[in-house]
């Protein structure tokens, strides 16, 4: 599987499984499925509620004899209800034992939004906490303290805007190697892209399929929907391929990891297997025309009247 190189000199699996609504009892198999057909990289994270079996499908993968530890690359994310720089460690201590792994290979800063410690999703805008309270950069300290302790290889973020990653990169020991931000053709984030190449992190697209089984609280009216959008399905046709094919492609093509996720065996292998496609130029430039710089996850969930947070002030 190709790789991408981390500002660090170590690598990444381009192509991962995503594990976001992934019921617990269907993650393992998928997880087992998956590196049993040549997976080699698992994003996770304990806000999707299903850690604990997705470090079942890798242990028994493991005993099993389908994969060795160290030639599979596992993601997780720091919880927004852990972000005082103490708490850091012992989150990722937590993810591990559920995980049943020694180490992580990429932990993240999921969102750049703080909760209360003893609070796991707010209802109102007293389970937040401001970022002047709780500033990302004493978060971030955490993290390089987890890489200094050997828990993690390698640190980033998730969710974080060109002004909030500059911050950390400007006042950092340890440079952030990832951003993980939604990214497909309704969502092409040009900017953050360019400005993660510049800086030499890099980007792993989530939801690249329009992660259309979010559950209602993550949803708008009258979405479009991008499996089904008539440039992408004509595209397909022209490779013999699927659409959800040619949006993985596209995300490899732009040099970005992507994690589409899936718990169905036929589909998982389906998305693997669209890394032997070949898009051409232009394909590439008629994907480029479909941009609405259209959000699915938009944040707006964790925007409460009187809070310190806005949906724009998340995004900014
Ligand atoms: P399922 O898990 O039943 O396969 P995203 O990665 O953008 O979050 O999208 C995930 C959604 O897309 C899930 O509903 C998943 O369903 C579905 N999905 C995954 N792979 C494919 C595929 N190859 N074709 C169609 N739908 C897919």
């Amino acid at each position: 599987m190709k790789t991408l190189r981390l500002n660090n000199g170590n690598t990444i699996p381009q192509f991962g499984l995503g594990t976001w609504k992934s019921e617990p009892g269907q993650v393992k198999n998928a997880v087992k499925y998956g590196l049993s057909i040549g997976y080699e990289h698992i994003d996770c994270a304990p806000i999707y509620g299903n850690e604990k079996e997705v470090g079942e499908g890798l242990k028994e993968s493991f005993s099993d004899n389908v994969v060795k530890r160290e030639d599979i690359f596992i993601t997780s994310k720091l919880w927004n209800n852990r972000h005082y720089q103490q708490d850091v460690i012992p989150a990722l201590k937590e993810t591990l034992q559920d995980l049943q792994l020694d180490y992580l290979d990429l932990y993240l800063i999921h969102w750049p939004v703080a909760f209360k410690p003893d609070v796991n999703f707010p209802e109102d805008a007293s389970g937040l906490l401001s970022l002047s309270e709780v500033p990302l950069i004493e978060t971030w300290q955490g993290m390089e303290q987890a890489v200094k302790e050997g828990l993690v290889k390698n640190i980033g973020v998730s969710n974080f805007s060109i002004k909030k990653l500059d911050d950390i990169i400007t006042n950092c020991q340890i440079k952030p190697s990832m951003n993980q931000v939604e990214c497909h053709p309704y969502l092409q984030q040009d900017e953050l892209l360019a400005y993660c190449q510049k800086n030499d992190v890099i980007l792993t697209a989530y939801s690249p399929l329009g992660s259309k089984d979010r559950p209602d609280f993550v949803r708008n009216e009258n979405e479009p929907i991008l499996l089904e959008n008539e440039v992408i399905k004509n595209i397909a046709k022209k490779h013999q391929a699927t659409t959800a094919q040619i949006l993985i492609k596209w995300a490899i093509e732009r040099e970005t990891v992507v994690i589409p996720k899936s718990v169905s065996p036929e589909r998982i292998k389906q998305n693997y297997e669209a890394q032997n496609i070949s898009l051409d130029t232009e394909d590439m430039e008629q994907i480029k025309t479909l941009n609405l710089d259209y959000r699915y996850v938009d944040a707006s969930f964790f925007v409460f009247p009187n809070s310190s947070y806005t949906v724009e002030s998340i995004w900014d």
